[in-house]
């Protein structure tokens, strides 16, 4: 597997994307409804002129070299924590076994809905925070607000990648379906209710940074011990 994030595709990646065509082709295709998202559900706030950190490099010394660009130029990309040689599944049923590359069967079902319940918390955490940046306290607040929403992106990009390459059609509808649900929506809310709230000054963002999304930092530490390897690689730093 290639370490070094590719930025010559049309989607940046440490994948190996291009060796599989099918698989670049369903991706390259989900790519416009997400920018599409993001236009019409990220920040309301224009956000030319903002420079954000962006992930150049992944290895397992210290996970990412970042960069810098600007916000317009920001280009989301998958990219999975190296391979660990010999990992096993550290607890439980299948102890000792080695982690899998590919998902059982028995556990396809209950994979899937992991993946989607996490992938859905990503958008939705942007789309509850789109209105902030007009009342951020300070510079450093409103940087720190757009860095957020971009990694949320980036890990959206991730659970859709997990969806698509593991999880056949059914992923690839999963992967649409998250761009369909909306916090808030009457007709298609987001899975958890937390996402579903208003959030609608910076004092209610504190909040759910210091509750939610706490907790939402345990949940990812307990996805990066799971014995589907692939996703135990997408939570190395989340
Ligand atoms: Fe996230």
């Amino acid at each position: 597997m290639a370490i070094t994030a590719d930025y010559s595709e049309k989607i940046p990646n440490n994948v190996d994307l291009h060796e599989d065509r099918r698989l670049q082709r369903a991706l390259e295709s989900w790519q416009p409804n997400f920018l599409t998202w993001w236009d019409s559900m990220g920040p309301t706030l224009p956000t030319r002129d903002v420079y954000l950190r962006t992930a150049v490099n992944v290895g397992r010394e210290g996970w990412a070299h970042f960069g810098h660009v600007a916000m317009r130029d920001y280009r989301w990309g998958i990219f999975l924590a190296e391979r660990k040689h010999d990992r096993r599944i550290a607890f439980g049923q299948h102890k000792g076994e080695p982690a899998w590359q590919k998902v059982p069967g028995e556990y396809r079902a209950d994979l899937r809905r992991l993946i989607v319940i996490q992938g859905d918390t990503e958008p939705a955490s942007v789309e509850q925070q789109r209105n902030l940046g007009a009342t951020a306290p300070s510079l450093y607040d409103l940087r720190n607000l757009f860095q957020v929403n971009v990694e949320e992106g980036r890990h959206l990009w991730a659970m859709v990648y997990l969806l698509h390459a593991y999880f056949g059609r059914e992923g690839r509808e999963e992967a649409e379906e998250l761009l369909h649900r909306n916090s808030g929506s009457e007709e298609s809310p987001r899975i958890l209710g937390a996402f579903n709230e208003e959030t609608p000054d910076w004092l209610s963002f504190f909040m759910f940074t210091y509750f939610t999304d706490r907790d939402g930092k345990y949940q990812l530490g307990t996805l990066k011990e799971s014995a589907f390897d692939p996703l135990s690689r997408t939570c190395e730093s989340c």
